[in-house]
């Protein structure tokens, strides 16, 4: 099955902006996180039956810092403090992949940054 695509800057964004200031991204730009702890993205997706699913996050980390992130799926964390590594720089996009449980119907991911330096640019999730 075809993975589906969720683009970041259509997603529910707090404290963050879209931005289209580096290369490479896919849709129209990518979410510039604000740069502390709690900065936001929730996605809305479906999934045709309950169970497990992989949530890949295609995102740039120009730093060299990690940007982790909490994972959490219709309110609950699923997945504390993923790591966001060092990507080279702001224009090389890296994914991560995580596996979580959905329920059948619309779910709610979000992607929080979980330090102080907020989260890396996210571009997009896929499952
Ligand atoms: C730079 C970069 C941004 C990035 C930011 C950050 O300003 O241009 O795209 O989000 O660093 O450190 O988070
Ligand atoms: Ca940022």
């Amino acid at each position: 099955l075809a993975a589906t695509d969720y683009q970041a800057e259509d997603a529910l964004i707090s404290q963050g902006t879209v931005a289209t200031n580096h290369t490479g991204y896919t849709g129209t730009g990518f979410v510039d996180y604000t740069n502390v702890k709690g900065s936001s993205v929730e996605f809305t997706v479906s999934a045709a039956a309950a169970g497990p699913a992989s949530l890949t996050l295609r995102y740039a980390n120009g730093t060299t810092t990690d940007r982790p992130m909490d994972l959490a799926v219709n309110g609950t964390v699923a997945a504390p403090a993923v790591s966001f590594p060092a990507t080279t720089d702001w224009n090389t996009w890296a994914t991560k992949t995580v596996n979580v449980q959905l329920k059948a119907g619309t779910n709610a991911i979000r992607a929080r940054a979980t330090t102080d330096h907020g989260g890396p640019n996210l571009d997009r999730l896929s499952l």
